[in-house]
């Protein structure tokens, strides 16, 4: 039995997260159990779990943790974000229409343009931060609206309320892939969506040594349906690494305050740096989107673009990096820089990266939690030419 309080805070929830659940010993630590099959008790009975890719007692406090974190019925973990996308994403049928972000990690756009798009799903990528834009690309068959906010990597800021309202208007699943903000920061289910992903390898985790996907259903029917998909198609998330993840969620609040607070001093110590061209943070007060994800985040997360004046000068930026890892990915303790156009939206094609100002001297940051002294002395040092 899970000892969570309805009435504890989402920080004190997290730091509580399987505490209660092992009645065997009462470990605080929820145990990992790695059998990949149960006994029957006898014909016709079960134990409640029967073979791992249906149920494991691990995974399933990982699941239902999320779910109360999330505030929705069911939660389902996946052996990576992309595991959980594709498996959401059989969820539709050929001819169904999709509208989603055009601000999107390429790894979700590769995935609907070259896979999926075979199977006959219509996807038209909308500026999400404009409700009129996703409106005027609605068409008969439209089933979903799947967006990320903030966007990745510009960090675009979509108004939740307005898409929510939208999407219940025309009868459209609302999807939010919040890997950026988590449910700490930002509760997509308050605003009318219905289903939420979370690439889990990202604050999740948090520590950059762990591959996880999740999906949470704000009601049993789509929990269901989804678990349907997860236990047809079997992307889950390994016993120990649902053990992994559910150790780090623990200290996602306190981690988040940290990546906040550092990602917004970054912000302002890059607009005022004369190397740096442009900043796109959600927490500057310049930022198009900023009176929007004000209102409807309880942060601005830990992730900033910058753009520097050339491809040549971005390149060697990354080469003198020091304290930051020049890597993909985000979200962990650890600062990561990128190159987008390169790395992470690779297989967006140029023309539509370049109209999108995806190009060779944009940088991405993923603030970590390192002290911010170090991080800006390390900026200025791969600044400087
Ligand atoms: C916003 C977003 N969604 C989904 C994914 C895919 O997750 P994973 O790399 O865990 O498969 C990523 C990966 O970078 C991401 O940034």
């Amino acid at each position: 039995m899970n000892s969570a309080n309805a009435n504890w805070t989402v920080e004190s929830t997290l730091v509580q997260v399987g505490v209660g659940r092992d009645q065997a010993t009462g470990g605080l630590s929820f145990p990992i159990y790695p059998s990949a099959t149960y006994r029957h008790p006898a014909l016709g009975e079960s134990t409640g779990y029967d073979y791992t890719r249906s149920g494991n007692p691990t995974r399933q406090a990982l699941e239902e943790a999320v779910a109360q974190l999330e505030g929705g019925a069911r939660g389902l973990a996946f052996a990576s974000g992309m595991a959980a996308l594709t498996t959401l994403l059989l969820h539709f049928s050929a001819g169904d229409h999709l509208l989603v972000s055009r601000d999107l990690y390429g790894g979700t756009y590769r995935l609907l343009d070259q896979i999926f798009a075979k199977f006959g799903l219509d996807v038209s990528y909308v500026d999400t931060t404009d409700c009129d834009a996703v409106e005027a690309a609605l068409r008969p068959h439209s089933r979903a609206l799947l967006i990320e906010s903030p966007g990745n990597p510009l960090l675009g800021v979509a108004d939740l309320a307005q898409l929510g309202a939208l999407c219940r208007a025309h009868d459209l699943l609302f999807i939010v892939d919040n890997t950026f903000l988590t449910p700490v920061l930002q509760r997509p289910f308050d605003f009318g969506a219905d289903i939420t992903v979370y690439s889990a390898t990202k604050y999740l985790g948090g520590h950059n040594d762990l591959c996880a996907g999740l999906l949470v259903a704000r009601t049993a029917e789509l929990g269901e349906r989804l678990y349907f998909l997860q236990n047809s198609t079997g992307g889950v998330l390994p016993p120990q690494d649902c053990w992994l993840l559910l150790r780090s969620l623990k200290t996602l609040a306190l981690r988040l305050e940290r990546h906040n607070a550092n990602a917004q001093e970054v912000a302002v110590w890059l607009q005022e740096h004369p190397a740096v061209t442009a900043v796109y943070y959600p927490g500057l007060a310049d930022h198009p989107g900023h009176a929007v994800a004000k209102r409807q985040s309880r942060g601005f997360g830990g992730m900033l673009s910058f753009r520097v004046g050339t491809p040549d000068k971005a390149a060697r930026v990354l080469q003198r990096l020091q304290l930051i890892s020049f890597a993909e990915s985000l979200g962990g303790v650890e600062s990561l820089m990128t190159l987008p156009a390169v790395q992470t939206h690779a297989d967006i094609p140029e023309a539509d990266r370049l109209r999108l100002g995806i190009c060779g001297s944009l940088l991405r940051l993923s603030v970590g939690i390192e002290s911010v002294c170090d991080i800006l002395a390390d900026l200025e040092q791969a600044l400087s030419d």
